[in-house]
């Protein structure tokens, strides 16, 4: 028998994780996949490069919810979502992550006894300023299964009380990351776009609320970069929250490159040029790992503690990196998106 699955995308990490996973779920005879687009992330940089470099089936129904508040946002999300629920009678609402998009999905499907699948399940910052965590943990608790990238994952949902239908399946940030980096080799010009052939280099991306939204912990942000372009030129993809940030404040770090943002390709191959990341985003602080550069996370904790732990990775607030350095086995071996699958189907087997 097939089954539907309908996933739910909206911002830029999602694109990117449902890729890895719809060209599974394209291959599997008995599944059938309908995107819906929430219109969260819109620009075409943030957004249409995506689909396209990346091959994600077009849309099945495509929203504009970009911008706004977060409760106008993630409202409107969840009233679309749920009459495309109401008509198209999926199986299962498929949502990644820890958005306002996967918080509209994960709701509306629940309220309707849809049984939500959650990949990137059991991340915690158990810091609850920020959107993310809260959307995250609502997630968790209506999900029915919650595939986790970690074990800390599984071990964070066990202390809520959540065990079944929990797995450790890897992640599928890897998976796309390892296609990224074979297929940037020939589709990537920006090392010559951007005049970057033989320098040295860091790669910054910087859009926290947290981060933005607070004059000062921005300014000293922006003072970090500046001490870090001292010495190395910075490389700087601006997100849209932040490029509106820095224009309201006149702000104009010395010493960084300012680019628009980029598309997949074109980031992996300058990750692979870099001696070193900083980054306040949760896919850049492994994908620094996946090249095996070091990376310096500006923020006051993170969710995948395994980077810091294993030596890769430290926060701005931390002196250096733990030494020695070693691999991590968590994030698997680009099997992730298979063993997600897998978990579906088996799940789905089970479901009237
Ligand atoms: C969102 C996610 C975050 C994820 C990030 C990836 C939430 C709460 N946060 O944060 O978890 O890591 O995406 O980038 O869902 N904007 C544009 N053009 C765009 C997209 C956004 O101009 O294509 C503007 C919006 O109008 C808004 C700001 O940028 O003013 C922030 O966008 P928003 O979707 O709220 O959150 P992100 O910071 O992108």
């Amino acid at each position: 028998m097939t089954r539907t699955i309908l996933t739910v995308v909206g911002a830029r990490p999602q694109f990117i994780k449902a890729a890895a996973v719809s060209r599974v779920i394209a291959d599997r005879p008995n599944l059938n996949e309908l995107i819906v687009h929430t219109g969260q992330h819109y620009d075409p940089g943030m957004s249409d490069v995506f689909f396209d470099e990346l091959g994600i089936p077009v849309p099945a129904r495509r929203y504009e919810f970009g911008g706004g508040t977060h409760g106008a946002m993630t409202g409107k999300m969840l009233a679309a979502i749920e009459d495309a629920l109401v008509e198209d009678k999926p199986d299962a609402v498929l949502v990644y992550g820890d958005t306002n998009s996967t918080l509209a999905g994960a709701l509306a499907a629940a309220k309707l006894h849809i049984p939500v699948i959650h990949i990137e399940a059991g991340l915690r910052s158990f810091n609850r300023r920020m959107p993310e965590e809260i959307n995250r943990v609502m997630a968790d608790h209506l999900s029915a299964l919650l595939l986790c990238p970690t074990q800390t994952g599984v071990d964070n949902l066990k202390a809520e009380g959540i065990i079944k239908g929990v797995h450790a399946v890897g992640d599928v940030m890897h998976d796309a990351t390892l296609y990224a980096i074979e297929q940037s080799k020939a589709k990537s010009d920006v090392i010559d776009k951007l005049d970057l052939k033989g320098r040295d280099y860091e790669v910054c991306t910087l859009h926290r609320a947290e981060n933005t939204d607070d004059v000062e912990r921005f300014a000293l942000i922006i003072a970090f970069l500046e001490k870090q372009a001292e010495e190395r030129l910075v490389v700087f993809p601006v997100h849209p929250r932040t490029r509106k940030v820095m224009a309201e404040r006149g702000i104009t770090p010395k010493g960084v490159m300012q680019v628009d943002p980029m598309g997949y390709f074109d980031l992996h191959r300058l990750l692979a040029g870099s001696s070193l990341v900083l980054t306040d985003s949760g896919g850049l602080q492994k994908e620094a790992y996946f090249h095996r550069k070091p990376a310096i996370t500006m923020r006051d904790e993170t969710e995948w503690v395994e980077t810091v732990e294993a030596g890769w990775n430290r926060l701005w607030t931390q002196d250096d990196w733990i030494s020695p350095r070693h691999e991590i086995p968590d994030y698997g071996q680009g099997d992730a998106a298979d063993r997600s699958v897998d978990a579906i189907e088996t799940f789905l087997a089970g479901v009237n």
